[in-house]
């Protein structure tokens, strides 16, 4: 920038009797200090929240601001308090007794990486205003979902020792829940993605990648074998580098039916979360591309699967009916069932989702093995269970503990896993999850007595007035009947599917929702659009809307945090004394 572009702003003379002033140029305020026989000029708003600086504390060269107390360096701008964020300067020049400056210098880094850089100082020091200021400023800069999902997903996979947990899976999530909302209600979701990384890799110790081995002349039935084996001994360092060896030497396709396999050597693992972290760790790669980012991302699942609970462990898997050993059995019976449906086309029974919500669970692996020998695909057995536990929160009973919520939704994103996975792989041992998340559908039966009816609605209503009482109803506690019965009547009423998501899309992201919460509303949106018939898509929306509603409304917090950085991104006044 010339000097043409510098500006008179006052007298030096009076700068010195004063020792502060604040100008106005190009739209911007600008605080001037007279300190050591030097002139300074900054923004006038603090970078934090927009405190006016020019009423600050000058005392050896740094300035201090009087909301939070956050200090500056004053030549540079350089704050000595990261979660305050650097304030900008701008050059100053002396000519004839007279101050000028320069109020639109070129900026010393782009904006779009100065907000990349921001953004991964909040993710590191785990400070959520820094993060949505970060995540608003990409996205003004049209950097969309995309920069903040590449730069957390970098921080989370290198610096949490035990991998992929809630953190990245709600990143995940709320990367396929972004074009489902509207406005800013996707900053919202990005926000809240990057935040829950941070959030779940504070305090924990670095993650130490492996290597994978150098000899590349490995068949797949090797590294699976490896694999498996590996993880079987639950040794994450072995299972790793077969892993990474795997992804130097296999095609995709080849690895993710490696990770099926050994995801489902043991049933229902991690309670859910070792098939659904292995699907949003998949999801994640659909996003960011599998050659750049996959060693990183699936060696980071490693843990899930070497550390995950084996259901076949746990007492309600043996007792009073030894369903582990039953779905041991079906497993075994698996490479007769395929071959005997081989070239035939499965047509579902009427009443089959019912069956699999009987209290048999005999009758219920029979009906799944049945379904297998008769030519039902992975996808298409996947999908059915999918539908059963879709309909355990559905009809989720609230005379239940509230905890109760949390087992009726795991089996649903298991089930929504594994549909979603046979997309990607046809697998054998995909079966396998089919017959995990019937049991665990049935184990839930008890959470359906009385089943919670369905609600019935008439329609005629306008929709947006709908939509807008069931804000009104996630705002009140104990609104779920009613949240429920509005969606009814929302579909009663023609009301777009499309307008009923960025309701509930905003219902949930303006809350301090929990992982499980953003899961089983991510997981339902997506159900519904894997589904055709219109009986069970409005169930999928029924589901979302009572789980929900059963866990709003919250304290807001992080709302408050998003508005904050909102208002100051428009230049807002958020202080009296501005
Ligand atoms: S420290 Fe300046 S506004 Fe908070």
């Amino acid at each position: 920038m010339g000097t043409e572009s510098y500006v008179p702003v006052c007298d030096l003379a009076d700068l010195e009797a004063e020792g502060r002033t604040v100008v106005s140029e190009d739209g911007r305020t600008i605080a001037l200090f007279y300190h050591e026989k030097e002139i300074y000029a900054v923004d006038n708003r603090c970078p934090h929240m927009g405190f006016p600086l020019v009423e600050g504390t000058v005392d050896e060269g740094m300035l201090t601001c009087h909301w939070h107390h956050a200090r500056f360096e004053l030549e540079e701008g350089d704050t000595f308090d990261p979660w305050a964020d650097d304030v900008q300067t701008f050059p100053v020049e002396l000519r004839d007794g007279q101050v000028f400056l320069d109020p639109d210098p070129e900026p010393t880094v782009e904006p779009a990486t100065r907000w990349r850089n921001r953004l991964a100082d909040g993710l590191q020091e785990d400070i959520p205003l820094v993060m949505a200021k970060a995540t608003i400023g990409l996205d003004e800069e049209g950097m969309g979902f995309e920069t903040p999902l590449r730069t957390a997903v970098d921080f989370g996979t290198k610096y949490r020792a035990s991998g992929w947990g809630r953190g990245l899976t709600t990143l995940s999530y709320m990367a396929e829940l972004y074009p489902q909302v509207a406005g800013r209600d996707k900053r919202r979701a990005m926000f809240t993605g990057v935040r829950e990384v941070a959030d779940d890799v504070a305090g924990e110790a670095p993650r130490f990648q492996q290597y994978a081995f150098r000899n590349r002349d490995l068949s797949k039935s090797r590294l699976k074998s490896w694999f498996r084996e590996n993880c079987e001994v639950r040794d994450a360092d072995g299972a790793e580098r077969t892993l990474l060896t795997a992804i130097d030497a296999l095609s995709p396709d080849e690895v993710v039916e490696m990770l099926v396999a050994t995801a489902t050597d043991h049933l229902y693992m991690d309670a859910s979360h070792t098939l659904d972290f292995l699907n949003s760790a998949l999801s994640t790669l659909d996003h960011l591309g599998w050659d750049e980012h996959a060693p990183a991302v699936l060696a980071s699942t490693v843990p899930r699967f070497t550390d995950g609970t084996r259901s076949e462990e746990l007492s309600s898997w043996r007792q009073p009916v030894d369903i582990a050993a039953l779905c041991f059995d079906a497993h075994d019976r698996l490479d007769d069932l395929v071959a005997a449906g081989r070239n035939r086309e499965w047509t579902e029974p009427n009443g089959f989702v019912e069956t699999l919500l009987t209290d048999d669970p005999e009758t219920i692996l029979e009906a799944l093995c049945d379904a297998i020998a008769d030519g039902a695909t992975q996808q298409e057995l996947a999908d059915a269970v999918a539908r059963a536990a879709t309909r355990r929160v559905a009809y989720f009973a609230t005379n239940n503990e509230f905890g109760d919520w949390d087992t009726v939704h795991h089996t649903f994103v298991y089930a929504n896993a594994a549909h979603e996975l046979a997309a990607r792989t046809d697998a054998t041992e995909l079966y396998r999850a089919c017959f995990d998340g019937a049991m665990s559908v049935y184990l839930d039966r008890f959470l359906n007595s009385p089943r919670a009816p369905v609600p019935d609605a008439d329609g005629g209503r306008a929709p947006e007035a709908i939509r807008s009482e069931i804000l009104d109803a996630l705002d009140e506690q104990g609104g779920v009947n009613r949240t429920a019965r509005l969606v009814v009547e929302h579909f009663e009423s023609d009301g777009d599917p499309a307008d009923l998501k960025r309701v509930l899309g905003r219902g949930l992201l303006r809350e301090d929702a929990d992982f499980h919460t953003l899961q089983n509303v991510g997981a339902a949106f997506r159900r519904f659009d894997a589904l055709e018939a219109p009986d069970e898509r409005r169930l999928a929306m029924v589901a979302a809307a009572r789980y929900l509603a059963a866990h709003t409304p919250t304290r807001r917090e992080f709302e408050g945090t998003f508005s904050i950085a909102t208002r100051l991104h428009r230049g807002e006044r958020l202080h009296e004394a501005e």
